[in-house]
């Protein structure tokens, strides 16, 4: 596979988190993260189950409170609770792994019901937007029909497009395409490929390790609550300096 132009990300921090702990009960989950997040920067975070990867993610747009440490979006720390937080959370779109459309809503309404209700756009407005979206994630024409009648790589990429109807600084994506059949995993990440040559934000928790090798400009690999790791893709997966990495990576390469 030949090396994608990355985007040029600028030297200047949107997402920081600074000594950060969490626990579940006495499960230490999160131990002194720190990590920063450049703008127009694709971070990819990997790492064995259980290792925090989908906390991490959590904790950035405040669907899990932390216990010690910051965490600031542009410059601003997380709002504790209110409009606040609801603001925050159409700033960071979230994909998960699970799709999380509504069924009885038809795809057009699911990306416009959010612009709707938290961005205050008028209707034709939203469904405006929701259109140019659903062109761009190659599913205008499916636009009146509802979740269940799409492939799952269809639905993720509705998801996608809801992501981006908020204009969101920044993209969170935990697993987008582990719940996909193989043969639909590379139209969920040629759209994230795009997003990430157009110098979107992203961080995004994955095992598909070309995308981490050819689109992110980091890898932050993660182990037992502990960011191990974090280099560049080249320097990462030619020249790992953990056990756990080596060992990681033997694992996931090797089939
Ligand atoms: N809501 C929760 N309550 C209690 N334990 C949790 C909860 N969510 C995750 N955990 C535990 O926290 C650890 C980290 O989980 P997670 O962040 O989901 O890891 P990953 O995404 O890397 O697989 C795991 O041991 C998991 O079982
Ligand atoms: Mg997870």
């Amino acid at each position: 596979m030949a090396a994608e132009p990355l985007n040029e990300p600028l030297n200047e921090p949107l997402i920081e988190l600074r000594d950060v702990n969490k626990h579940y009960g006495k499960l230490h989950v999160l131990k002194d993260v720190n990590l920063t997040v450049g703008r127009g920067e694709v971070v990819v975070v990997i790492g064995p189950s259980g290792s925090g990867k989908s906390t991490l993610c959590r904790t950035i747009n405040r669907l899990e409170p932390v216990e010690s440490g910051t965490i600031t979006l542009d410059g601003q720390p997380l709002p504790e609770e209110g409009r606040d937080l609801a603001r925050l959370r159409a700033e960071v779109g979230m994909v998960f792994q699970s799709f999380n459309l509504f069924a009885h809503r038809t795809v057009l309404a699911n990306v416009s019901l959010a612009q709707v209700k938290v961005r205050k756009r008028g209707k034709e407005e939203a469904d405006r937007r929701s259109r140019e979206l659903l062109e761009r994630v190659g599913l205008l024409a499916h636009a009146e029909k509802y979740p269940a009648q799409l492939s799952g790589g269809q639905q993720q990429r509705v998801a996608i497009a809801r992501a981006l109807a908020m204009d969101p600084k920044a993209l969170l994506f935990d697993e987008p395409t582990s719940a996909l059949d193989p043969e639909m995993i590379n139209e969920v990440l040629e759209v994230m490929r795009q997003l990430a040559r157009e110098g979107r934000t992203m961080v995004v928790v994955t095992h598909e390790m070309g995308f981490a090798r050819y689109a992110a400009n980091r890898v932050v690999f993660m182990a037992d609550g502990r960011i191990v790791e974090d280099r560049t893709p080249e320097e990462f997966f030619t020249a790992p300096e953990s056990e756990r990495a080596k060992d990681f990576l033997s694992k996931i390469l090797k089939h």
